[in-house]
């Protein structure tokens, strides 16, 4: 274990029973959600996870904070087994790893005062005495830029960008070491977006945080990361630290969802065209033998139907899977 790290994630899989089609009677069959995939994140450091929808990456999420179960992997957190921790050794651990959820709407409990939500994870996690939590609830409302008195407002007195802040403190709430951000500004305006950016970013300085934060939009996190893994149906096909990965994106499927960033150069966003990528992912109940993007990519050859490419080391851990990189 090399001590910079505070994550890290090996041959990680998770599979979903699935109903198999054509009816079989007894038959019974497995969608591999997360199909082995490994990463890790140093400390302080954030790793943003990209792929279109349905590539996996929420699922791979929950497994490292233990709220799906894995089949198989090992999640290693601050150098312990995390996926087998029992007990009060899980308590701690848990408060380590929280979470912020895609939906501001949907994440918050519409019953319980803001203040309630952000306390929530302190009483079920810690041991916290009350007045440390109300002084701990104070610090963390002025953190995430909120006023005293909307402690005490419900969900659906905020805007969107609001509830996002307190999703964010509670998220804070425990002092976690790392932080799960999935997909935490597409429910937003552009507007928010940019001022939840700015937050996180701020808080992850001020805080030390380590940030697995998680898009399907490669212009979301060109500013929010120091390490990207690609995911293309429960894979990962690229894996780089963020510079690499701009200027020298080397898988086909990186290659596209490049191209639909649009330029910060605002001539050459005016330009820009959206290259979107053809045609659909294959069912992910059958996957192909081969390489899983053959179907969409526009330079495969035959021979990329027969193996699965392996995820290979470049040089300096920009690591690629395809056959012809
Ligand atoms: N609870 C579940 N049961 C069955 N299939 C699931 C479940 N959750 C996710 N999936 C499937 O797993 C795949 C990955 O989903 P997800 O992790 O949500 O992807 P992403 O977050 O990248 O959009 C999809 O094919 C999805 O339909
Ligand atoms: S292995 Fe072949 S099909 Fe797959 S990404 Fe590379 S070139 Fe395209
Ligand atoms: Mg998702």
């Amino acid at each position: 274990m090399n001590e910079e790290h505070l994550l890290r994630v090996n041959n990680l899989t998770v599979r979903f029973p699935v109903k198999r089609q054509g009816g079989g009677l007894f038959g019974k069959s497995y969608l591999y959600a997360v199909d082995d995939i490994s990463f890790e994140i140093k400390k302080g450091e954030t790793l943003a996870i990209v792929g279109e929808s349905g590539s996996g990456k929420t699922t791979a999420a929950l497994a490292v904070a233990r709220l799906v179960a894995a089949h198989e992997g090992r999640v290693e957190l601050d150098g312990e087994d995390f996926l087998t921790l029992e007990d009060a050794a899980l308590r701690k651990a848990r408060a380590k790893v929280q979470f912020i959820f895609q939906d501001p709407y949907s994440s918050l409990n519409p019953r319980l005062r803001a203040e309630a939500i952000v306390r929530e994870p302190l009483k079920s996690l810690t041991q916290t005495s009350k007045d440390e939590m109300s002084a701990i609830i104070d610090r963390l409302f002025e953190a995430v830029g909120l006023r005293p008195e909307q402690q005490q407002l419900f969900p659906h007195q905020f805007s969107g960008g609001q509830r996002q802040r307190i999703g964010i403190a509670r998220a804070l709430s425990t002092q976690p070491e790392l932080i799960i951000c999935d997909e935490p500004v597409s429910a937003l305006d552009v507007a928010v977006q940019a001022q939840i950016l700015n937050l996180l970013r701020k808080l992850q300085q001020d805080f030390g945080l380590t940030y697995l934060f998680i898009s399907h939009d490669l212009g979301v996190v060109q500013h929010m990361c120091d390490t990207i893994a690609v995911m293309y149906m429960g894979k990962i096909v690229e894996y780089a630290d963020r510079l690499s990965l701009f200027n020298n994106p080397q898988h086909p499927y990186t290659k596209a969802l490049l191209s639909a960033v649009p330029s910060v150069d605002k001539k050459r966003r005016a330009q820009a065209k959206r290259v979107l990528i053809p045609g659909d992912p294959p069912d992910p109940i059958n996957p192909p033998e081969g390489c899983r993007f053959a179907n969409r990519c526009p330079i495969a050859e035959p021979n990329c139907s027969k193996s699965q490419p392996p995820l290979r080391d470049l040089s300096d851990g920009h690591k690629v899977a395809c056959h012809l990189v």
